[in-house]
């Protein structure tokens, strides 16, 4: 009696976990009419797509996906199905706003970046809407005295028409990547060019010699393209010095130092010398007990 007591009770608990899980997965998620008629007011440009788009990549990719498919980490909505895409953009622009459930509230964001989020949104499904990305001309010259690069950014076409406002990365190549200088942005001013001082004390090959690259990548407007040049600016990297050809701890093999192929010769030597001694005792027992057993 007090079995079948106790089975019950566990099929109800397991039914109420269930269902709870069932209606928070598949309860509709309403969105009152004040809220979905909010108007969004900023009309889709390529800069606010590109911000829209970097938001999303840190802070929606793990569980919507690269595509927005709701294939992330952890499964969610699609955000680019025709059912989801249906909604007003004031719909979405609340939801992502509270979040519910596992989804979480983006209020913190600035509004004008959750609306950037909605306007990404459309263009994923849209891609029109912003214009594509175009090439440019990317030109560097150098001065010294600081030593300093200046990237040079022109329109591909013959017109050559200087481009503002877009943004350079400068680095200086190093064995393993690219390390950068200038600042975390570097706009181009009015006349398409944009200059920034390389340091003095990086560290350059033998010859002294540092290569210097400017890019412009991951913008939404423009292609990725790169150009290089290098200067003999750096600190001559140092291979050889008095040091490094005595008998060191750091040294190569056969720069050791006498006190430690001494103690390493006399470990191994000990070492062999036990081996032996237990084999010739274990020879000498075999022996003795030959004589025993006569
Ligand atoms: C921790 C995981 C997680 C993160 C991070 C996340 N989401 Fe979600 N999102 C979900 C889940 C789960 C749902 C489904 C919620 C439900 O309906 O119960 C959802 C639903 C949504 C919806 C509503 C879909 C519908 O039903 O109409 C929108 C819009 C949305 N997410 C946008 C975003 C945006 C934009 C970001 C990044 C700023 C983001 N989400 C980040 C998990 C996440």
């Amino acid at each position: 009696m007090q079995m079948r007591a106790s089975i019950n009770i566990l099929i109800i608990l397991v039914c109420i976990v269930f269902s709870s899980e069932i209606v928070a997965q598949t309860s509709p998620w309403l969105v009152s009419e004040s809220d979905a008629a909010k108007i969004n007011s900023f009309p889709v440009t390529p800069k606010n797509v590109a911000v829209g788009k970097n938001i999303f990549a840190q802070s929606c990719v793990s569980c919507h996906g690269s595509k927005a498919d709701g294939n992330g980490l952890m499964k969610s909505t699609s955000l680019i199905s025709a059912v989801f895409q249906k909604q007003t953009d004031g719909a979405i622009f609340y939801k992502l706003s509270i979040g519910k459930g596992q989804m979480p509230s983006f209020k913190s964001l600035k509004e004008e970046d959750r609306w950037a989020l909605v306007n990404y949104l459309r263009v994923l499904v849209n891609p029109t809407m912003v214009p594509a990305a175009v090439d440019v001309k990317l030109d560097i010259t150098t001065s010294e005295s600081p030593n300093s690069v200046t990237a040079f950014v022109t329109a591909s076409d013959s017109t050559k028409t200087p481009i503002a406002d877009i943004d350079v990365h400068f680095y200086v190549k190093r064995d393993f990547g690219m390390m950068r200088i200038g600042h975390a942005s570097n706009p181009t001013s009015a006349d398409g060019k944009v200059t920034v001082v390389v340091p003095d004390d990086i560290i350059g090959n033998s010859e002294g010699n540092l290569t210097i690259v400017t890019k412009i990548e991951n913008n939404f407007l423009y292609n990725d393209v790169e150009s290089s040049v290098t200067k003999q600016w750096g600190k001559q990297l140092a291979t050889y010095d008095e040091q490094f050809n005595q008998r060191e701890l750091w040294g190569a093999q056969d720069k050791a130092p006498i006190w430690l192929l001494l103690l390493a010769n006399a470990i191994i030597l000990g070492v062999w010398s036990a081996i032996f001694y237990v084999i010739f005792s274990l020879a000498k027992l075999k022996k003795a007990g030959k004589i025993f057993t006569k």
